[in-house]
């Protein structure tokens, strides 16, 4: 199974691929994750993209494409993967297709502007694993505290709401286009991927309910 999550920033992709990687036992690709390891690690990589991160912005569509593409080599990409936040631009999406990548399906998790502002700003971490909580809505057993390791968790220095706002600008104007190209994709080809979307308010297993259906 290769699936694509496709959605704003905050509309849970990270949250539902945690349930999506486990029930089709293939392995999460985040770029999002990749990154921030690798701006913690302090290494090249991590030198290079903090700022624009930090900012809100997208790093560059060549770094982007050449860390997936061997990302998917290791032997856990074997059966399958989740792609959570790439593609993200149009650029990206055709760099699979240039690579004969076969995409099974594409799911977009929609959810309107405010409610990401709400919710991103009750969002906590654990930095190492990634696992997410929500202060309300997904809370930790212990406040601030991750269930599995008893480390701190931690805020997202891009979840301060000018950054999301920025977050936000951008996905409309670079990542949004990649809804209408792969509705057209999946009506114009045999091997195009099935293009859904999912309304993703409600409880996460509702939404969890809804991403199943749809795969
Ligand atoms: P990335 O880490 O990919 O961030 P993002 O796409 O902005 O997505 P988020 O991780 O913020 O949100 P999410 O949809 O995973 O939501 P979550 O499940 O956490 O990218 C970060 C940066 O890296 C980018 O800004 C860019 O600079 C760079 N980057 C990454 N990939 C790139 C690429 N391909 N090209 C270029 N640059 C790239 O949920 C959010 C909160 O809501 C959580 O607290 C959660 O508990 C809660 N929640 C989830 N579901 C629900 C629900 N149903 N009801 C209520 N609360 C919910």
């Amino acid at each position: 199974m290769r699936v694509i999550l496709l959605g704003p920033p905050g509309a849970g992709k990270g949250t539902q691929a945690q349930f999506i990687t486990k029930r089709y036992s293939v392995p999460q690709i985040s770029t999002g994750d990749m990154l921030r390891a690798a701006v913690k690690a302090e290494s090249p990589l991590g030198l290079e993209v903090k700022g624009i991160m930090a900012s809100g912005g997208l790093v560059s569509d060549e770094l982007i494409i050449a860390l997936v593409q061997e990302r998917i080599t290791q032997n856990d990409c074997a059966k399958g993967f989740l792609f959570d936040g790439f593609p993200r631009t149009i650029p990206q999406a055709q760099a699979i297709i240039d690579a004969g990548i076969i995409i099974d399906a594409v799911v977009e998790i929609s959810v309107d502007d405010e409610e990401i502002v709400a919710r991103l700003s009750g969002r906590r971490v654990h930095e190492d694993s990634g696992r997410i909580y929500h202060i309300d809505h997904n809370p930790p057993q212990h406040p601030g505290v991750d269930d599995q390791t008893g480390d701190a968790l931690i805020q997202r220095p891009d979840d301060s709401e000018d950054t999301v706002r920025n977050r936000l600008k951008v996905y409309h104007e670079q990542t949004k286009p990649l809804v209408a190209f792969y509705n057209q994709l999946s009506e114009s080809q045999n091997e195009a991927p099935k293009f859904s979307t999912v309304n993703g308010l409600g409880l996460l297993s509702d939404v969890q309910a809804r991403l199943i259906e749809a795969l």
